[in-house]
């Protein structure tokens, strides 16, 4: 009773990485947990009732066991956005005929922690640091299982000692937003294969790889790597069941998926995406661009404008390192595909 699957209840170890930013969606989560993997949904920017009503809403969907993600608040977020943060994009907000956001639209953390504990769903991951012990307490009381995310082997022990029931080890091949807790994420970079291995060794809880995994080899290695789970991002988010804009999907499944490289400018905090015209002209800028949320709400709306019009040069294309990889665009096929290059997990090292 100690495997990832045995304490989550899955069938299958694969599990469909959660993606914030609007981009997850309940027929996805669905697809997966019904083919007994664990489908998930990055929930960090509902607000408590919206957590309320997708956890309702998944339950209607699947009933077997689906995760909800939320991101842990940095020390010393901004709380608003000020005149000087826009100065680099105002020659795109009066190219595009774009007003400049008045305020920053975050949700409160402690009520979304709330919702968690009163809707109760079979699990619930974290990334970006980890709860704090009276919300896992409360939570375990409650029969939810925890699932921390670690870019570190340091991190993973820290989830692991918090009381966590597993960690998603989180190799820098990953798609979307770096989850560097305890260092800068520019020290805190250690690609999957050198990731996995080593968080393996320092742990007792199940390792769940995460980054670059997109096909049955990609499974096949990290479970001989020592992870007992694996955590694809990247190849779900190019089936057309994920949230993902059809210009975007198209772009994961094109050689441009090739480039990706790790930027502030989208967000204010790092994040994997493939290059395009707004990364290459922001480049000089990386540093100076306000912290998050203040750096993601002046680029809502040019991202939003870019999804309208399908303009892949502005728009955030998050992406891992192994988009080629992806398989079938259908959802419940592809994790059939993953699910068929498990290894007989009675020979996992660790
Ligand atoms: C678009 C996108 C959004 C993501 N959002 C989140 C998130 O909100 N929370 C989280 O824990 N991980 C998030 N991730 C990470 C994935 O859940 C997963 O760990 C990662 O994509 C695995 O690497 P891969 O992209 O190479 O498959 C996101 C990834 C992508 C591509």
């Amino acid at each position: 009773m100690n495997s990832f699957a045995d304490r989550t209840g899955i069938e299958h170890p694969i599990v469909q990485g959660p993606f914030g930013g609007g981009l997850s969606t309940v027929e996805l989560l669905g697809v997966v947990s019904d083919g007994g993997g664990l489908g998930s949904f990055g929930a960090h920017i509902l607000d408590g009732q919206g957590i309320l009503d997708l956890v309702a809403e998944c339950r209607d969907r699947t009933s077997r066991p689906f995760n909800v993600n939320l991101w842990v608040p940095q020390p010393g977020e901004p709380r608003a956005v000020a005149a000087a943060d826009a100065i680099r994009l105002r020659p795109y907000y009066t190219a595009l005929g774009l007003e400049l956001p008045q305020g920053i639209e975050t949700s409160n953390y402690a009520d979304q922690l709330a919702a968690v504990l009163e809707s109760a769903p079979p699990v619930v991951s974290f990334v970006m640091g980890i709860p704090d012990a009276r919300f896992i307490q409360a939570a375990r009381k409650r029969g939810i299982r925890l699932v921390g995310t670690a870019t570190t082997v340091d991190e993973a022990v820290a989830v692991e000692a918090a009381g966590m029931d597993a960690v998603v080890a989180s190799g820098s091949d990953a798609g979307g937003h770096r989850g560097a807790f305890l260092r800068p994420v520019h020290e805190s970079l250690v690609g999957t294969f050198s990731l996995v291995p080593q968080v393996a060794r320092a742990v007792a809880i199940p390792v769940v790889a995460a980054g670059g995994i997109a096909d049955g080899r990609g499974v096949a290695a990290a479970m001989t790597l020592g992870a007992d789970a694996v955590q694809v991002g990247t190849g779900f988010l190019a089936t057309t069941q994920s949230g993902a804009s059809p210009v975007h999907r198209s772009v994961l499944r094109s050689e441009r998926a090739r480039t990706t490289v790790l930027t502030r400018i989208f967000s204010g905090r790092t994040a994997r995406g493939i290059s395009n015209r707004i990364v290459r002209d922001m480049a000089p800028f990386e540093n100076e661009v306000p912290a998050y949320p203040a750096q993601n709400a002046l680029m809502v709306p040019i991202r939003q404008h870019a999804a309208r019009h399908g303009d892949p040069e502005l728009l955030n294309l998050w992406s891992g390192q192994a988009a080629a990889l992806a398989g079938s665009a259908d959802a419940g096929e592809y994790l059939a595909e993953l699910i068929a290059a498990l290894p007989d997990r009675s020979v996992v090292v660790r």
